[in-house]
């Protein structure tokens, strides 16, 4: 139910109880995802399905959507994605450990890191789509184009995620209220986990991953850093999309214009004062 027929039904809204915690002020919402993400190398072994994929154009990334079973190297779960593969070891392995090697469950090639095994994935194994086929949808994410095979259900977070392996953008509720799944499309903020994927046909996406320039973190993402602006990290991406859009509109916003802005996030850990800090310094 909408937070304003929520209210006129004298039912307590989430804006309601936010503001009764003295945590937000009002106003619409956004989304996050890991802002630093400590990620050891490792060694993967992997229980090959089918795996449909070739190479991709140079300039076009093209996705697969059959994947063969990513295994953590830490514990032996499987995964179906590169994506989960990452969140899990990002969450539960973070302090590293000598591990073996990552294996692509493609052609067995090892790598050391996950960066290292997502970049042979992203150059050598990608299914190659035809543009204009039913279930294809083009997108242009982070200055790079996407080509992919989708269902009519699927929400725009879960193709990001999954077949875009662009695990940044979060999925916490599915359905548009923690604020975490939020990315910039066509320069409005949505949450992507009500936006189907067939209506990104054609737009053009930021997530949290387009947001350092040249490999340096933006200056909203080093006032993140520098005042401790997560805890857990899963909102973070969201209040990094939601800050990145105010402080584009408006450079050196008040506290009642960034409360206002970043109203639709939730943050579990209770680290809100230090977001909101975070994007109120975080103007170049
Ligand atoms: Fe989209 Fe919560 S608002 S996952």
């Amino acid at each position: 139910m909408p937070e304003k027929e929520r209210e006129t039904k004298g039912q307590i809204s989430r804006r309601q109880f936010l503001k009764s915690a003295g945590i937000v002020v009002g106003g619409t919402a956004v989304g996050s995802s890991i802002l630093i993400s400590a990620c050891s190398g490792g060694g993967s072994e992997v229980i090959t399905k089918t795996a449909t994929v070739t190479k991709t154009a140079t300039d076009t990334v093209n996705v697969t959507t059959s994947v063969a079973k990513f295994v953590c190297p830490y514990d032996s779960q499987e995964f179906d994605t590169f994506a989960a593969l990452q969140s899990h070891v990002e969450a539960q392995h973070s302090a590293g450990s000598p591990v073996t090697k990552y294996v692509c469950p493609y052609d067995n090639q090892e790598f050391d890191t996950l960066a290292a095994l997502k970049a042979h994935l992203d150059a050598q194994h990608v299914e190659v789509v035809t543009s204009g086929a039913e279930g294809i949808i083009t997108m242009k994410v982070n200055g790079k184009d996407y080509t992919v095979k989708v269902e009519p259900d699927m929400v725009l977070s879960y193709v990001l995620r999954e077949k875009c392996l662009l695990p940044g953008t979060k999925t916490g509720c599915w359905r548009g209220e923690c604020g975490t799944c939020t990315v910039l499309m066509d320069g409005r903020t949505v949450y992507s986990c009500l936006v189907l994927a067939v209506e990104a046909d054609g737009s053009e996406i930021t997530t949290v991953e387009g947001l350092a320039v040249n490999g340096e973190l933006s200056p909203l993402q080093q006032s993140f850093v520098k005042n401790r602006g997560f805890q857990c990290g899963f909102c973070t991406p969201g209040y990094l999309i939601s800050g990145t859009d105010l402080l584009a509109k408006n450079p050196s916003p008040t506290m009642d214009e960034v409360k206002e802005a970043v109203s639709g996030h939730l943050c579990a850990c209770g680290n809100m004062n230090f977001n909101l800090k975070s994007i109120l310094e975080g103007g170049s």
